[in-house]
């Protein structure tokens, strides 16, 4: 049953853009103790050595491409794996307009979307984990123990967006405009966007953070409670690390 390697167990949640799952992601990882792995954080990286290093997007070649890509690394910190670049931590570049507006160029590369594949399996080897992205129950662990696809409503997750980013409740003609730009980057995305067959469909429009993370972990344990848990974590506390299939 465990779709990662050995006796790691992997939560795979995908979806659109600004569907949230990358903060849910690492909320259920935090409450389950795995490690959140964020591939879509592995294109941003890669798009921003190709920002750094090759000139205008539109001459960028896939080889020269995923070549730049070796220097990116993914390495396990205390909740998450996180990418380095040149081994130095990057989240305002990778985060930034510039990747943002080139990163699903990139994306289509098919040999950087290998890369990026190989990256996330290695992660899980001997880590559980919770991995958010677009394919990754799809393509990258067809095998997941548990995959959720998180979807809301354009409007509600542009308002969201803009709620995070302005720190202050956005005005209709602000979220309008953000709809768009969302839905436009969902159309660019939208053939690695996948549902796995067997995913749990789980709509966020009117579900608090708090109340999708309930639901992700409750249906994470019951599908543990059907495996053999191999390992708990000491500190009194019981604190489910690792399963093996019953
Ligand atoms: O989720 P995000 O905005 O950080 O993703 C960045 C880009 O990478 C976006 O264009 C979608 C793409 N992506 C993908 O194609 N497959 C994934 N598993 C994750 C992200």
């Amino acid at each position: 049953m465990s779709g990662g390697s050995g006796d790691s167990f992997v939560i795979a949640i995908d979806g659109p853009a600004a569907s949230g799952k990358s903060s849910t992601a690492q909320w259920v990882a935090d409450e389950l103790q795995f490690l959140h792995v964020d591939s879509g954080a592995l294109y941003r990286a890669a798009t921003a050595l190709a920002v750094r290093e090759l000139g205008a997007a539109d001459s960028w070649e896939e080889a020269r491409v995923v070549e730049l890509a070796s220097d990116v690394t993914l390495v396990p910190g205390k909740t998450s794996f996180e990418p380095r670049i040149r081994g130095e931590a990057a989240e305002e570049e990778i985060r930034g307009a510039d990747v943002t507006k080139c990163v699903s160029r990139v994306a289509q590369m098919p040999a950087v979307r290998a890369w990026v594949n190989e990256q996330v399996r290695r992660a899980a080897v001997g880590h559980s984990v919770v991995v958010d992205g677009r394919d990754i129950g799809t393509v990258v662990f067809p095998e997941a123990d548990l995959k959720i696809f998180l979807v809301a409503d354009p409007w509600e997750r542009a308002r969201r967006r803009l709620t995070q980013r302005l720190g202050r409740r956005p005005a209709e003609a602000e979220i309008a405009e953000e709809t768009e730009r969302l839905v436009q980057r969902d159309a660019k995305d939208a053939t690695q966007t996948v549902q796995a067959r067997d995913a749990v469909l789980l709509d966020t429009t009117y579900l608090t953070q708090a109340e999708q993370v309930e639901r992700i972990v409750a249906l994470a344990r019951a599908v543990a409670s059907s495996s053999r848990i191999v390992e708990v974590e000491d500190e009194g506390s019981r604190r489910v690390r690792s399963y093996r299939p019953a």
